[in-house]
């Protein structure tokens, strides 16, 4: 049997076993009750819980669902389908969802394409995340596809094994993803544009400046091409606290504000703000379309 999974020990292909996944070397991981795997190893733990927090991700999980974030879904799930609209008709696709949080991207993805009229292909959906209470929150969306505890920066998948990488306001290691792309794969890099949350910003900030321009593309230069670029940007109104705190909770805003900034926000009632957001394609550099 063949696998796109990577044992986080040995670095040899990771197999299902009757209880999880296991090595040639019989390096063994168990499926947790919820359905995902832990690939962490102990020694790799910068912190003792890395990643988002259980109240960061029950935010999370409560602020997207309300819907207001779906226009990126819907263009997330575009950019997906026109990578798919170049393959071969009856092919397959490999698709991992690095830094997946609690799953809502990677989930209303496999509905929309399960749903479009583009080729019919074979779909493998995976999601990772740092954070094990993301990722058990991420299996109750779906529990077919592949979930996994383990670090952007050590990825638990063979080289040049998937077609698509998705990352979505999470860190990037991009050599990383270039190392699991196959030759032809695509990275689709969804993060803020320069008017993203203005409205909580101008509270949290007396003087707000725009974001600017991501690293990606400096970073990725030498190992993808730009292919495509999108940004979506409309106006949001929250009409009461519980949506406010729980978007602030999802920010990096959350940790660097000080107690009174908090206290301010916290009896805020509406907030009107932007979403302004970009999606960026890059197809990895020096593929001969050999390996689709
Ligand atoms: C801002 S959240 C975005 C989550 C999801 N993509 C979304 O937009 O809903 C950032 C996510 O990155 C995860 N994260 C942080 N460092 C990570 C790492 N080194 N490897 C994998 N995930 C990481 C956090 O646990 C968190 O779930
Ligand atoms: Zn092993």
């Amino acid at each position: 049997m063949s696998s796109i999974l990577r044992c986080p020990v040995c670095r040899e292909p990771l197999l299902p076993s009757p209880s999880g996944y296991q090595c040639a070397a019989l390096h063994s991981f168990d499926v947790a009750r919820q359905g995902y795997v832990n690939l962490v190893l102990a020694q790799n733990k910068h912190s003792k819980e890395p990643g988002d927090d259980p109240e960061m991700v029950q935010s999370r999980r409560r602020f997207l669902d309300l819907g207001y974030y779906n226009p990126i879904s819907d263009g997330i799930n575009q950019a997906t389908a026109d990578v798919l609209s170049e393959f071969d008709r009856n092919s397959a696709c490999s698709i991992l969802d690095a830094g997946c949080g609690e799953g809502f991207y990677l989930a209303r993805l496999k509905e929309a394409l399960s749903q479009g009229s583009g080729p019919h292909l074979t779909m493998e959906y995976h999601g990772v995340d740092v954070s094990k209470f993301a990722v058990r929150f991420a299996t109750q969306r779906d529990r077919s596809m592949g979930w996994f505890v383990a670090s952007i920066n050590d990825l638990p998948y063979l080289d040049a094994s998937l077609d698509i990488v998705l990352n979505v306001f999470s860190p990037a290691n991009i050599p990383e993803f270039a190392r699991i792309l196959k030759g032809n794969g695509s990275l689709i890099f969804v993060s803020p544009g320069p008017k993203h949350l203005n409205g909580l910003r101008e509270i949290i900030y007396p003087v707000t400046r725009e974001h600017g321009p991501p690293a990606i593309t400096e970073k990725a230069k030498t190992l993808f091409a730009p292919a495509t670029a999108k940004r979506i940007t409309y106006p949001l109104e929250l009409t009461n606290n519980r949506e406010i705190m729980d978007l602030l909770a999802m920010t990096p805003y959350y940790w660097n504000i000080d107690r009174e900034t908090q206290g301010k926000v916290a009896t805020l009632d509406r907030l009107e703000l932007d979403v302004d957001v970009e999606i960026r394609v890059f197809r990895k550099s020096g593929g001969d379309g050999a390996t689709r």
